[in-house]
């Protein structure tokens, strides 16, 4: 398995052009099942995950074509992919390509809307914690849906087609949203939907559900709207810029100190998180075109984060953020709210000398001088890239093992590093 090579060295400078949002491009792509007609989605990032779930789409039936490059575009910038369902011939979700990629199990919206049936395999992915479906069972149940669950599949079935209802989810789930508003768009009658997530890449996906002739209001916030049509159209829809992947550079850049210009970002959708980067001594500064981020000289301060549903600290940069305490001038808290074991980070980050200590869902992180290069791995996406951010500034080599996981989150992560002077470099093996 490919492995990726640090060597800690210093500032990073530069340019670094966000890709679009992996977390808004999987739910928007399952949201061309939705239509005959084709939905255009622009800005699509090439990354493991897409490619996974554009395996999954051509099960059902999902036809898709790759535009070539077009004139002033250059090899970073995302792809144009055309989905075309005009016929869902399988309604079936399998083990086999479910169980590589959670957000795949999302498909069950769009096949119990359309075509009044789906099967779809318990989901596996990123091994943060147990991660039920048991909203999502519920949800689709007040809407009508006939569901059980059988050799490790849910059958769910509604032959006369859903029906629209007031739906108070217990918890904020990001996934059962999207799926639960997916599913309303083509429901006889009115959903609305209470607890909400206001992630900006579910009100990405409801923006697309309006272009494909779907009416849904009160994007944004936790009460969402949902008035069925007959039927959905082809569209054309850009995906959102990474906030995540954005947070994640502008991380780096408060770790290594220079100056890093991020470029296709809107501010607003990681405010909290640019918010605890300044405590910590970063100097952010915003215009038209995106966010750049400084730190020159000044020592890094120890910042709590707790994390939380969106507009609070995203759970997806938890990791990332730990890395950046590793070296404040004192003692941080980090709280982890949204998964139960997501400090698998934690053990990686000591082999390179941070000083971690966990209690439940509470780390304790006291600054450290320095981090030493060593062998790391580890096993979820947002981990992996912490460990990436430690090495940036770790004396010597470090060695990322299974880059798997960074492949599946992160476009051109290497090119994008070594762009502003980071020693980094992919080992194929
Ligand atoms: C999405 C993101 C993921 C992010 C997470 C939280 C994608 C592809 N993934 O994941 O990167 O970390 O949001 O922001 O967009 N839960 C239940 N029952 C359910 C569903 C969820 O208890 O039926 C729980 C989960 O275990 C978790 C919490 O709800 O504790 C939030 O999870 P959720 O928002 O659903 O995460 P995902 O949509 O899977």
């Amino acid at each position: 398995m490919d492995k990726i090579l640090i060597n800690g060295n210093g500032p990073l400078n530069g340019t670094i052009a966000i890709s679009g949002a992996k977390n808004a491009a999987l739910p928007l792509m399952i949201a061309s099942m939705l239509s005959e007609e084709s939905l255009i989605l622009e800005n699509v990032p090439r990354l493991a995950d897409v490619e996974s779930l554009i395996r999954i789409l051509e099960n059902h039936g999902v036809d898709y074509r790759v535009e070539g490059k077009r004139r002033g575009k250059s090899g970073m910038s995302g792809r144009t992919i055309h989905f075309s369902a005009s016929e869902i011939v399988d309604t079936t979700a399998p083990y086999e390509l479910v169980s590589k990629m959670r957000a795949s199990f999302w498909v069950i919206g769009p096949l119990l809307a359309r075509m009044g049936e789906a099967r779809v395999s318990l989901p596996g992915g990123c091994a943060i914690g147990t991660r039920p479906v048991d909203l999502f069972i519920d949800s689709l149940a007040a809407m009508g849906a006939d569901i059980s669950i059988d050799h490790g599949y849910i059958n769910a079935s509604a032959r006369n087609g859903l029906i629209g209802t007031r739906y108070r989810f217990p918890k904020v789930s990001v996934g059962a949203t999207h799926v639960l508003m997916m599913a309303a768009t083509l429901a006889k009658g009115t959903t609305i939907i209470e607890n909400a997530a206001r992630e900006p890449e579910v009100t990405n996906l409801g923006e697309c559900l309006n272009a494909m002739g779907a009416k849904v209001s009160g994007l944004g916030t936790s009460t969402i709207t949902i008035k069925g049509v007959e039927k959905m159209h082809g569209a054309r829809h850009r995906v959102v810029a990474d906030r995540i992947e954005t947070g994640t550079f502008a991380m780096a850049a408060a770790m290594t100190g220079g100056s890093v210009y991020l470029q296709g970002v809107q501010p607003h959708l990681l405010q909290t998180v640019l918010d605890k980067l300044v405590e910590a001594g970063a100097t952010i500064e915003s215009d038209n075109g995106g966010i750049r981020v400084s730190r020159n000289g000044s020592a890094l301060k120890p910042v709590n984060i707790t994390t939380e549903p969106f507009p609070g600290f995203p759970t997806d940069l938890q990791a990332q953020f730990m890395a950046l305490m590793t070296r404040a001038d004192g003692v941080s808290e980090i709280t982890e709210t949204i998964f139960e074991n997501r400090f698998m980070h934690v053990q990686e980050l000591a082999r390179l000398g941070a000083n971690i200590s966990l209690d439940g869902q509470k780390a304790t992180v006291t600054g450290v001088e320095n981090l030493k290069g060593a062998q790391v791995m580890a096993t979820d996406l947002r981990a992996s890239v912490s460990l990436v951010i430690a090495a940036l500034v770790a004396e010597g080599e470090t060695a990322v093992n299974r880059v798997y996981h960074l492949d599946r989150g992160f476009e051109m992560l290497e090119e994008k590093l070594s762009a502003c002077g980071a020693r980094i470099e992919r080992i194929r093996e």
